[in-house]
C-alpha cells in the first residue's frame, strides 16, 4: 500500500506520513452504503486507520485537516458516532459545527432536509449525517456537493460502525477469512447489523444470526448474502452456536423502532451474555457490541479479556479520522 507518499517537493515533516492525495479513490466521495466498497477498499482504509492510531498514540493529534470543517447534523441520539466523529475531526486540527438536538435548530421550525443540508454545506467541507429515516443519507447526497457520511439512516445501514467493526475483528483476531461470526439479539431493527453483514460478505466466512423470530434478519438481507454464497444459519438458541463462535457481536433491542411496546416487552431480554456464557465460549472468541447496552452483556463480562466492545469504540476514532482524511483527500 503506497499511499503515503506526499508529492515531490512537498515539505513534510517526518512525523506527518500522510500527503496531499486530490486523486485519492475516496477524495470527494459521500459514503452511503457497505456496498460502496470492495475489498481493497476495506484494506486501504484499514491501513490508513492503523497510521492514524499510531500518530495519536505517538503526537496525539496533529494538523492533517486544519482549517477543515466538518457539520456533524444528528436527528437521532448518540454518544459514540457524534463523539467519536468531533475526536476524529480535532486530532486532525479540524473544527466541527455540531447540530445534536435537532430540536434547537430550524428543523423544528419545520426545516426539510434538504435544505438543512444546503445550508450546512455552505459552512463545512463535509457533513456527518443521522436521521430516522431509511434513505435519508442517499437523499441528502442528491442535493449536496459535499461529502455526506451516513451515521445510520433509521433502520436502513450505518456504514462507518461496520468498518470499525470489521477493523476491530481484524485487529482482534489477525483475519476476518475462516472464522464464524454470530450476531445476536435484533436483527431486525439493528442497523449496525446490516451493515456489517454485507461487509462480511466479502470474506470467506460463516454468519450465524440468534435472534426472536420477530426479530431476526431482514429476508432482502439473507436472500442477497444468500446470492453471493454466504453461508447463513438462523437459530434462536445461542447455546447451539457458541461453541463454534469466533465472533459473537452482541445487539440491543432497538425499543425505539417498535410500533407495538407489547411486541418489546415480549423480547426485551431475551439473551442476556454474562460469566456462565463465557465459560462456555472459545478461548479466543471476541465480544463485540456497537453499544449503547441495555442488558444484553452483564457487566462481569468487561473484565474478561475477550470483551472487545470498549476497545472497539476506541478503533472507532482512528477509523473515522481515516475516512474523513479520505474523502477530503488527505490519505
Ligand atoms: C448503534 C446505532 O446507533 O445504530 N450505536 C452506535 O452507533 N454505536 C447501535 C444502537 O443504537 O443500538
Amino acid at each position: 500500500m503506497a499511499v503515503y507518499r506526499p508529492p515531490e517537493g512537498r515539505p513534510v515533516s517526518p512525523h506527518l506520513p500522510f500527503g496531499e492525495r486530490r486523486d485519492g479513490a475516496w477524495y470527494g466521495k459521500s459514503i452511503i452504503s457497505v456496498k460502496q466498497f470492495s475489498r481493497d477498499d476495506l484494506e486501504y482504509a484499514f491501513g490508513v486507520a492503523k497510521e492514524m492510531r499510531e500518530m495519536v498514540a505517538r503526537v496525539g493529534s496533529f494538523d492533517l485537516l486544519k482549517g477543515k470543517v466538518l457539520a456533524n447534523l444528528f436527528y437521532e441520539a448518540s454518544t459514540r458516532t457524534a463523539s467519536s466523529f468531533v475526536a476524529a475531526m480535532a486530532r486532525l486540527g479540524g473544527s466541527t459545527i455540531q447540530i445534536h438536538e435537532v430540536h434547537y435548530s430550524s428543523v423544528s421550525k419545520g426545516e426539510s432536509l434538504p435544505d438543512t443540508i444546503r445550508t450546512l454545506e455552505c459552512y463545512a467541507d463535509c457533513i456527518v449525517l443521522r436521521h430516522p429515516q431509511v434513505g435519508a443519507a442517499a437523499q441528502a447526497v442528491e442535493v449536496a456537493s459535499k461529502p455526506i457520511l451516513n451515521a445510520g439512516d433509521g433502520i436502513g445501514e450505518h456504514p462507518t460502525q461496520a468498518l470499525l467493526d470489521l477493523f476491530t475483528i481484524e485487529s482482534e483476531l489477525g483475519q476476518i477469512d475462516g472464522k464464524t461470526i454470530t450476531m445476536l439479539g435484533d436483527l431486525r431493527f439493528g442497523r449496525t447489523v446490516h451493515s456489517l453483514s454485507r461487509l462480511l460478505a466479502q470474506y470467506d466466512v460463516k454468519l450465524r444470526y440468534v435472534a426472536p423470530d420477530i426479530l431476526q434478519m431482514p429476508r432482502d438481507i439473507v436472500d442477497e448474502l444468500a446470492s453471493l454464497g454466504v453461508e447463513q444459519v438462523p437459530h434462536d438458541r445461542l447455546d447451539d452456536v457458541l461453541p463454534e463462535t469466533d465472533v459473537l457481536y452482541v445487539t440491543r433491542v432497538q425499543k425505539e423502532r417498535f410500533e407495538d411496546p407489547a411486541d418489546y416487552e415480549n423480547v426485551r431480554g431475551a439473551y442476556v451474555v454474562d460469566g456462565e456464557t463465557m465459560l462456555a465460549a472459545k478461548e479466543h472468541m471476541v465480544v463485540m457490541h456497537p453499544l449503547p447496552r441495555v442488558g444484553e452483556i452483564a457487566t462481569e463480562v468487561d473484565a474478561d479479556p475477550r470483551a472487545a466492545y470498549f476497545r472497539q469504540m476506541e478503533n472507532g476514532m482512528y477509523v473515522r479520522m481515516a475516512l474523513l482524511a479520505m474523502v477530503l483527500g488527505k490519505a
